[in-house]
């Protein structure tokens, strides 16, 4: 049986580690890397609901988008009941954990990239979580339904004037909705911005800027990134049993 540090080591060679967040936590989270793994699961975030799908589904080890342990933004004196009761599921089932987080939004083939090519993207600038560039010139309203088609979401939150041709668009995965992508976006003349957890003065930045915005969520804006890494993984180690464990849209 493939050992939890055989598939840790792999994932290694595939992040993009010098683009990481200097407060992220990628890499082992919980569990002994020595354990045999046979059934892989991968999901985008480790949620209750998601863990008792791994735990149902037996997985020796799970690959979580979002880490387990984020310590610089929820430290680990913070944890609540929920948070441990996940923990204790985790632990008393010995499924090891592992996430990959801003290494895999930028990694080559990342969830970056995933999106970008979905969309079509020509792309003029690329930074970590960020893509600018142009596309197939299209209608806004048909852009929004190209979004749900291609991102597999059901909600999708447009704001601005809701009309004209889109040519130039800016991507950025999870919560991409900062004043720094937007001015970024400004400097490249984009049309249309996309991304996820929208926040009300950025939004009003953006169209005061002349720049429509599209929230696909911020599962809506990773799922499909993630799903690329189980992939991955899947293509690497032949005989492993590789799943992916939908978190589902919220
Ligand atoms: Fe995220």
């Amino acid at each position: 049986m493939i050992k939890a540090k055989a598939i840790l080591d792999f994932l290694d060679t595939i992040m993009n580690y010098e683009e990481e967040s200097f407060w992220d936590n990628s890499g082992l989270q919980l569990g002994n890397s020595n354990n045999g793994v046979g059934r892989l699961g991968v999901c985008f975030h480790a949620d209750n609901y998601t863990i008792k799908k791994a735990v149902k589904s037996e997985v020796n080890m799970l690959v979580t988008h979002h880490p387990l342990f984020l310590p610089k933004i929820r430290p680990l004196d913070k944890i609540t009941q929920s948070d441990y009761e996940n923990i204790r599921l985790l632990v008393n089932n010995d499924i090891v954990v592992a996430s990959y987080h801003t290494c895999w939004d930028c990694a080559n083939g990342g969830i970056r990239d995933t999106y970008s090519k979905l969309l079509g993207i020509k792309e003029i600038f690329k930074k970590c979580g960020l893509v600018i560039g142009d596309i197939t010139p299209v209608d806004f309203n048909e852009l929004l339904m190209q979004i749900k088609e291609k991102f597999k979401v059901k909600n999708v939150r447009p704001y601005g004037i809701k009309e004209g041709i889109i040519k130039r668009i800016g991507f950025a995965n999870g919560s991409g909705f900062n004043h720094e992508n937007i001015e970024t976006c400004i400097d490249y003349g984009v049309q249309a911005f996309i991304s996820g957890d929208a926040k009300d003065a950025v939004i009003r930045q953006a169209i005061d800027s002349g720049i429509l915005c599209i929230d696909a969520g911020h599962y809506g804006t990773e799922h499909l990134g993630v799903k690329e890494l189980a992939r991955q993984i899947k293509k690497k180690f032949k005989n492993l049993e590789v799943i992916y464990i939908d978190s589902e849209e919220v």
